[in-house]
C-alpha cells in the first residue's frame, strides 16, 4: 500500500477510517508534524546500541525474569508493573526483604526521552541505569559477576545474547544494552488529548479543553511541565509538607537544589498513583490542591510555584485535561523466559 509511507506511527493513526487520502493529507500538515505536544515518532538511542527485534526481546525477558535478583524473587517489573502504568502503586518502592525504598516508583513510560534519569537525575543513560537496581541491596540485591556467570549458563540466553549482540557476549555491558533497549519500546501511545490535537476536536469533552488552557495559562503548569513528555529535564523544589529528602542537591550541591526533584512526565499519569517522589498525594485531586495553595514548605521553593486560588471548576477541568493524556494500553504479555 504506498499510502503506508505517509502514515504517522501506529499511535497516532486516528484518521485511518478516512482512507489513505486523508492520511496523506494529515501528513502534509506541517501544524500536525511540528506539534510539540504530539509525540516524535524517533525514539532516540545511542549509536552503539540501536535497538532491534533480537535485542529488544533478549531486554523484555531479562525485564521480567527475576532471576536477575538474589531472592529470584524480584525482577524489574515486579516494581514498574506493566499493569500498573509501569509503576507499583505504592507511595514507595518495595524492595529485597520487603524493605520500603527512600522514594516512590517512577513509570519507565518515555524514559527513552529523558535527558537524565531518576528523581535525582544520577544517571545519564537507561544503559547507565540498569545495572543500578540489580545490584543495589534494597532493590534486587544481587552480586553481577555471579549474575554474569549464571546467566551464561542458561542456554537460552546464550543464544539470544549471540543474536542481539554478535561477538559481544554476555556481559554487564550487554545486559544493560538489551533492557535499555526494551525500554525503549516503552513509549506513550495515542491519547484523546493527542487525537484533539490532531485535529479531532470531538475527541476531548469542554472540560479538558479548558484544562489545557489553565495548564498552559492562569496555572502556568506549562512552565515546567513542557511538550509531548510535559517534562523540563529539570529540577524544582514544589515545597512539599515535610520533605526532608535532598533530591537533586546530593548530587550538585547548589542551594536553589536543596529538595529538587527531576519534572516527571504527565503522560499516562492517571495510571501512576500516588504521586511525587515520596508518594505524598493519593489522587491528582489532591496534586492539584497542592499547586492551587502554592505547596506547603516555603524554603527553597521554586519561584513559578505561588499560590493559584483556583476555583472548584478549574480545579476539576485541570485534572480532567491530565486524564485525557492516558493511551491506548500497551499491548504487553509476559513473555516466556530462556532455560
Ligand atoms: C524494588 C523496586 C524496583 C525495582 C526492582 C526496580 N526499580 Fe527502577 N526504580 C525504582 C525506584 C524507587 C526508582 C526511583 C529511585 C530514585 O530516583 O532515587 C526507580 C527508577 C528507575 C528508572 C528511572 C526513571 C526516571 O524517570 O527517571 C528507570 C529507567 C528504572 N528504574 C528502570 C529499572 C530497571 C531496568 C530495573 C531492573 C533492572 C528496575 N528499574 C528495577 C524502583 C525499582
Ligand atoms: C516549578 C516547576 C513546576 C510547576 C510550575 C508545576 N510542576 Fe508539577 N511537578 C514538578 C516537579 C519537580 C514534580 C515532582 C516533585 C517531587 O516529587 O518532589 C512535579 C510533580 C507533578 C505531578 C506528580 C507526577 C508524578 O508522577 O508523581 C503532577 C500530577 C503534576 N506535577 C502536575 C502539575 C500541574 C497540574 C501543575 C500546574 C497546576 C504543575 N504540575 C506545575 C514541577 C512543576
Amino acid at each position: 500500500m504506498k499510502c503506508l509511507k505517509n502514515m504517522r506511527g501506529s499511535g497516532r493513526m486516528v484518521l485511518t477510517a478516512l482512507g489513505c487520502a486523508a492520511l496523506v493529507v494529515l501528513s502534509a500538515n506541517a501544524k500536525v508534524d511540528n506539534d510539540p505536544y504530539l509525540r516524535p515518532e524517533m525514539v532516540p538511542a545511542p549509536a552503539d546500541n540501536a535497538p532491534n527485534e533480537a535485542r529488544v526481546e533478549l531486554g523484555k525477558a531479562l525485564f521480567f525474569d527475576p532471576r536477575l535478583s538474589g531472592s529470584k524473587w524480584i525482577s524489574c517489573a515486579t516494581c514498574h508493573n506493566p499493569a500498573l502504568g509501569w509503576s507499583d502503586g505504592l507511595p514507595k518502592g518495595i524492595g529485597e526483604g520487603m524493605k520500603e525504598l527512600g522514594r516512590a516508583t517512577p513509570t519507565i513510560l518515555n524514559t527513552a526521552y529523558n535527558k537524565l534519569q531518576m528523581w535525582d537525575g544520577r544517571f545519564r543513560s537507561l544503559e547507565e541505569q540498569a545495572l543500578g537496581p540489580i545490584q543495589a541491596n534494597v532493590e534486587m540485591h544481587k552480586d553481577m559477576k555471579a549474575l554474569i556467570a549464571e546467566l551464561k549458563k542458561i542456554s537460552g540466553y546464550s543464544e539470544m545474547f549471540e543474536k542481539a549482540y554478535p561477538g559481544e557476549g554476555v556481559s554487564e555491558k550487554t545486559l544493560a544494552k538489551a533492557i535499555a533497549s526494551f525500554e525503549r519500546t516503552v513509549v506513550s501511545t495515542e491519547s484523546a488529548f493527542d487525537r484533539w490535537r490532531m485535529g479531532d476536536d470531538h475527541a476531548v469533552a469542554d472540560e479538558v479543553k479548558r484544562g489545557f488552557s489553565l495548564f498552559e495559562g492562569k496555572a502556568n503548569c506549562s512552565r515546567c511541565h513542557q511538550g509531548f513528555n510535559f517534562v523540563d529535564d529539570g529540577f524544582h523544589n514544589i515545597g512539599l509538607k515535610g520533605n526532608t529528602d535532598q533530591g537533586r542537591f546530593a548530587k550538585v550541591p547548589v542551594k536553589v537544589l536543596k529538595g529538587a526533584f527531576k519534572t516527571p512526565t504527565l503522560r499516562d499519569i492517571e495510571l501512576t498513583a500516588p504521586y511525587m517522589h515520596n508518594g505524598a498525594y493519593k489522587t491528582l485531586e489532591e496534586v492539584v490542591d497542592h499547586y492551587s495553595r502554592g505547596g506547603d514548605m516555603k524554603e527553597g521553593l521554586d519561584p513559578n510555584i505561588e499560590a493559584l486560588n483556583l476555583s472548584k471548576q478549574e480545579k476539576s477541568d485541570l485534572v480532567a485535561f491530565m486524564k485525557s493524556l492516558t493511551g491506548k494500553p500497551m499491548d504487553i504479555t509476559v513473555p516466556h523466559l530462556p532455560n
